[in-house]
């Protein structure tokens, strides 16, 4: 039977599948409906020292669906962190590690750019016995307004400077939340685990409109006849999530190979969750799958993930983690590769598979011609 267990950090969990900050993990109860469901742990919906400031909007969700399906592939959000009082925040963190001393809890948590205000989170989370931190340095709708979230991710100096402010305090594993709404995301990746993060986690939503009603020409979520760009998440941000975690997975083997890297975005299933270790993920996290199925998604999740490792001989996750990182390699190298494989009479397959793709996409388009035509 294969062992989903991992460590990270030196954090023991049962599987790598964990509840990402959000609705899901929004509260104390929903968190313990997590562990009781299974999940290996619970990365908390970010808090912050001063919840009165955070101040909600309805509606603040607009979903993309699969077209002629009641599917759901895109999610738009606008909402902001938790607007929980700290204090409850502070208790609730205490409540959870008494009723479940072994579970892992990881308290996210977010700041303006101050020395002070950081210090003093970081040190008054730990004193509650969570069990690690994770930075939002990302979220990328209505907090940059005010410097925090994306604003201080998207500059390196500023990623360093917070992490080195936190770490000079930090008594339990932190991890660095990154946003993919950056031209280079190893940039950001590079500066927080020079700064001593144990890990990094990718990513968050990335900035969007779902779209314009065409009756009203409002962008939506419309609030009182506006709107604003929000954070896209679910399925849709899938392939741009495993490239972005691949990219900050070589800069980890090739620089920090005793740091961590947790990767989440679109994913909803185990097959999901094996790509992403495949390239090099310790722990996945899901929100929107959280979301759109229930608590119990875990079940399936840990099933497929099981399955898939006993097809290939896995006994271990650490056995394929990073495995496919190998096949990574330039657009050169892809063309190099291609005429060593022409010359050594290798290519038939691979040009008689290419030519009869060729096609049958041309046909498709011709078909789609005549019946717009
Ligand atoms: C409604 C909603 C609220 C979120 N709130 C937070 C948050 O408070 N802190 C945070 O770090 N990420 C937050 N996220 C981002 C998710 O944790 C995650 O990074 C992102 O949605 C991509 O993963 P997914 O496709 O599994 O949802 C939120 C996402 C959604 C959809």
């Amino acid at each position: 039977m294969a062992d989903l267990s991992v460590c990270v950090n030196g954090l023991n969990l049962p599987n790598p599948f964990l509840i990402a900050s959000g609705p899901p993990s929004t509260n104390a109860n929903v968190i313990a409906k997590a562990f009781d469901e299974g999940w290996g742990a619970v990365v908390t919906k970010t808090c912050c020292l001063r919840a009165e400031r955070i101040i909600n909007v309805a509606p603040r969700y607009a979903r993309l669906r699969a077209e002629g399906t009641d599917e759901i592939y895109g999610w738009e959000n606008i909402e902001l962190i938790s607007d929980r009082a700290f204090s409850t925040w502070l208790s609730e963190f205490r409540w959870l590690k008494e009723r479940y001393p072994d579970q892992v809890v990881i308290a996210s948590i977010m700041e303006e750019c101050n020395r002070d205000a950081w210090i003093e989170i970081v040190q008054r989370v730990q004193e509650t016995g969570v069990d690690a931190l994770e930075l939002n340095l990302s979220c990328p709708h209505g907090l940059p307004e005010r410097k925090m979230g994306s604003a201080m991710g998207q500059d390196p100096e500023i990623t360093r400077q917070v992490c080195e402010w936190v770490m000079s305090v930090a008594k339990v594993p932190v991890w660095a939340k990154l946003t993919p709404n950056i031209t280079r995301i190893e940039d950001p990746g590079r500066a927080a685990l020079q700064a001593g993060c144990s890990g990094l986690s990718a990513i968050n939503t990335l900035l969007c409109i779902m779209g314009v009603n065409l009756e009203t020409l409002r962008p939506e979520p419309t609030v009182e006849g506006y709107s604003t760009p929000g954070g896209y998440s679910c399925k849709a941000v899938r392939p741009i999530a495993l490239r972005m975690v691949a990219e900050l997975s070589r800069l980890r083997r090739d620089e920090f190979p005793d740091r961590t890297i947790s990767g989440l975005g679109g994913i909803e299933s185990g097959e999901d969750a094996a790509q992403f270790i495949l390239l090099g993920a310790d722990t996945i996290q899901v929100c929107t799958g959280v979301m759109k199925h229930g608590y119990a998604l875990v079940r399936r999740m840990r099933e497929a993930l099981t399955a898939f490792m006993e097809r290939h001989g896995f006994e271990t996750v650490e056995q394929f983690r990073g495995h496919s990182l190998r096949y990574l390699t330039t657009h050169a190298d892809l063309v190099r590769r291609q005429a060593e494989a022409r010359q050594a009479g290798r290519d038939g397959a691979v040009l008689r598979d290419t030519d009869w793709r060729a096609d049958e996409v041309v046909a498709q388009s011709e078909r789609l011609a005549r019946s717009v035509g």
